[in-house]
């Protein structure tokens, strides 16, 4: 029989519920997204996505080149591969939840990017794009928060063109001795502490916390993007482990 249950953190929640208890958490997060995550990793999280846009490489020139971020919420991939690509770069940013990308238009409209990011309300479980029609997909810290991750990742191989990058940046497994206590009380006391100080709420942040811990090791994560169908599949980690960039090429 299908399992109908999964995590949502440590707890276990139907299937059908998790989505729901996501968008929830981002819901409340939104407005302090930004800021928080400049907080929680102490600004680490640029190098990480300076990295996760470097293997994006968008063409300099005025070649035509589309990526979609998915779960791309405020937007962060999406304006940091405009600007490091040429004049023919497009971006579009796909996530379920409407205030995280309500934010992430403010932020667009403000920089006079409108017209290259665009802004879409969709399912990664169900992307409301043609098979092949972009040049890169990528998903940052978003893939964890997916009911079904399978499905996700077939469904982002199948909207990748014929020769395409994706690439998938998510937390990982601190292994390094020291470290790994030291991240540990980092993670389960400091970052919901700094949820409670800055945006009110600890809970939304022990959950983010959580499903990282729950989230696969970089091997099975390798498996399962190869059972979705991508080819060359290969990853390194960051930090010490704290994250990891997966790569892969529909081929
Ligand atoms: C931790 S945020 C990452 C946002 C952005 N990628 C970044 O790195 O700043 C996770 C995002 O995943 C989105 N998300 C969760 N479940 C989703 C789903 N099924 N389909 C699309 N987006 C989803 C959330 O709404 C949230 O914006």
């Amino acid at each position: 029989m299908r399992d109908t249950r999964t995590h949502f953190g440590y707890r276990q929640v139907p299937l059908a519920d998790k989505q729901a208890l996501v968008d929830g958490v981002f819901h409340k997060v939104a407005r302090r997204y930004d800021l928080m995550n400049d907080l929680m990793s102490a600004g680490l999280h640029r190098a990480w996505k300076d990295a996760l846009v470097t293997a994006i490489n968008p063409p300099k020139s005025e070649r035509e080149f589309t990526l979609l971020d998915v779960a791309g919420g405020t937007g962060d991939i999406s304006f940091r591969t405009i600007a490091a690509g040429g004049p023919g770069t497009r971006a579009t940013v796909a996530d379920i939840n409407a205030d995280m990308l309500g934010v992430g238009r403010e932020r667009a409209y403000a920089q006079a990017l409108d017209d290259v990011v665009t802004f879409v309300d969709a399912n990664a479980e169900a992307l409301p794009f043609p098979d092949k029609s972009f040049d890169a997909v990528s998903i940052a810290f978003g893939i964890r928060n997916v009911p079904r991750i399978d499905v996700a990742l077939k469904e982002m191989h199948r909207v990748l063109r014929l020769g395409g990058r994706f690439l998938c940046l998510e937390f990982s497994n601190v292994d390094v001795p020291g470290l790994d206590a030291l991240y540990e009380l980092y993670s389960f006391n400091v970052v919901p502490a700094l949820g409670r100080l800055v945006a009110g709420d600890a809970e939304p942040y022990r959950y983010l916390v959580e499903s990282i811990r729950r989230f696969p090791r970089p091997n099975a994560f390798a498996d399962m993007m190869r059972a979705a169908g991508f080819a060359r599949v290969s990853h390194r980690v960051m930090s010490g482990g704290i994250v990891a960039l997966h790569s892969g090429w529909r081929l």
